[in-house]
């Protein structure tokens, strides 16, 4: 775990949130308003939403926005003209904006489009607010040598690592057993596969319990969220993934757990709303108030735990069975992912063939031991490449919905 000294924490602190007009970074930015004398913004970025980053940059005044696409800078500048903001475009600009001298950035840009500028803020030695899992799950290793070595704090944002910061003993690391994640389960955690096969994208995207992006609510609903979590547990924490657990908990209440070698268990609990961990890392080391839902437990009433399902969600099982043979492959897992998952949300295939596209490509492509950036990326390339070859031999919508209706009907 990257463990840099504390800071003092000076007020205003300067910040940059990466991926500002997403679920993440939203919910940072509704904190920085409620805190205004807190914090002064440096840069804001986004893929392609320019009415909401211009809005937000009328509204906060960093020094530079960036649009992912090129094509959107004069958009951008012309929903900018008349302030001082300063605009740019494309993905080297998003490398730029973190490079600027924030002492404090978020990382919210969702799946490996994060990497690049998550590292540029690292070796610079920053305050990293680290929501983007998957630069983690492509780059762990790499990610957490640079942090050591350029003095950058990574701060995990995902809800269960923020719970397991908060309890993990950092002073004996060795009195630490194994660390417990909780899942909610998604939305079709007591589906039977016939009935999986045939869910479609808007269902998969309405999370019982969080409101989040449209990536990460597919990828709560398979369980492969859970499976890039234990890979972030893993370099976040140095456990090896026979000592992550993972438990299904539909309360999203315990947001995940650190078993110690005397017996005790040490939780974080919390209702379930990004904003209370957000807060924890734009705040740390201190804490600050977020106006997030109060734990009322006499409501809550009951907590269950179950194990998870290893043949209705195999996603699981790919993601440690990744880990586990190291090197490239938790990158490859990632990208085949992320072609699998914006495939089903675009309908060409169905939720069931997500786990299968992550599977095959799995199979097919080549592995590295050593992941530097270069050898990441070019296998992120490869694999994304491969995986569509995989979808377009699944894409068979007429078959798939008549097999669907087939399945429900000998039910
Ligand atoms: N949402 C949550 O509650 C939650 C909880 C835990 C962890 N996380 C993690 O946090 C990250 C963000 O999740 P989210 O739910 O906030 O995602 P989201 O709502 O989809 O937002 C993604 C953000 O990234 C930008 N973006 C998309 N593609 C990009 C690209 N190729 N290059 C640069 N920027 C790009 C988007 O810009 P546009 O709006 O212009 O497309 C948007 O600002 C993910 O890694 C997720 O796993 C999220």
């Amino acid at each position: 775990m990257a463990v840099a000294p504390v800071r003092a924490n000076p007020t205003p602190r300067s910040v940059s949130i990466l991926g500002s007009t997403g679920s993440v970074g939203c919910n940072t930015i509704a904190l920085i308003e409620d805190r205004r004398a807190d914090y002064v913004v440096d840069a804001l970025t986004a893929q392609s939403n320019v009415p909401r980053l211009a809005e937000q940059a009328r509204r906060l005044r960093p020094r530079l926005a960036v649009i992912g696409d090129p094509a959107l800078y004069g958009a951008l500048k012309d929903a900018l003209a008349g302030t001082d903001i300063a605009v740019a475009a494309g993905p080297d600009a998003i490398i730029e904006a973190a490079l600027r001298p924030a002492e404090w950035v978020m990382a919210a840009i969702v799946g490996a489009a994060g990497l690049a500028p998550t590292l540029a803020a690292v070796r610079r030695g920053a305050i990293v607010g680290l929501a983007n899992k998957e630069c983690l799950v492509c780059a762990g290793e790499l990610l957490m040598r640079e942090a050591r070595e350029c003095g950058a704090m990574l701060l995990p944002v995902d809800s269960e690592h923020n719970a397991i910061f908060q309890v993990f003993d950092f002073t004996q690391p060795a009195a630490v057993e194994r660390l417990i994640l909780t899942a909610s389960g998604g939305p079709f955690r007591t589906m039977n596969m016939r009935q999986m096969a045939d869910v479609t994208p808007s269902q998969a995207v309405a999370h019982p319990n969080w409101d989040m992006g449209a990536k990460i609510s597919v990828d709560s609903a398979t369980l492969m969220n859970k499976g890039l979590e234990v890979i972030e547990a893993h370099h976040l924490f140095g456990l090896p993934s026979e000592r992550i657990e993972v438990l299904v908990h539909p309360q999203s209440v315990v947001h995940s757990l650190v078993a110690y070698v005397d017996g005790s268990v040490l939780a974080q609990l919390g209702a379930p709303d990004m904003r209370t961990p957000i807060a924890y890392a734009l705040g740390w080391p201190r804490r600050i108030p977020a106006p997030s839902a109060r734990l009322d437990l006499s409501r809550v009433a009951q907590l269950t735990f179950e194990p998870p399902d290893p043949d209705r969600f195999p996603s699981l099982g790919l993601a440690r069975s990744a880990l586990q043979a190291g090197g490239t492959a938790s990158a490859v897992l990632n990208a085949a992912n992320e072609v699998a998952v914006q495939s089903f949300l675009a309908d060409r295939i169905g939720f069931l063939d997500i786990a299968r596209v992550v599977a095959e490509t799995l199979a097919l492509c080549p592995r590295f031991a050593v992941p530097d950036l270069s050898t990441v990326l070019a296998l992120d390339r490869e694999a994304r490449r491969l995986a569509e070859s995989c979808v377009l031999g699944l894409h068979r919508p007429q078959r798939r919905r008549g097999a669907a209706r087939a399945a429900r009907a000998a039910q």
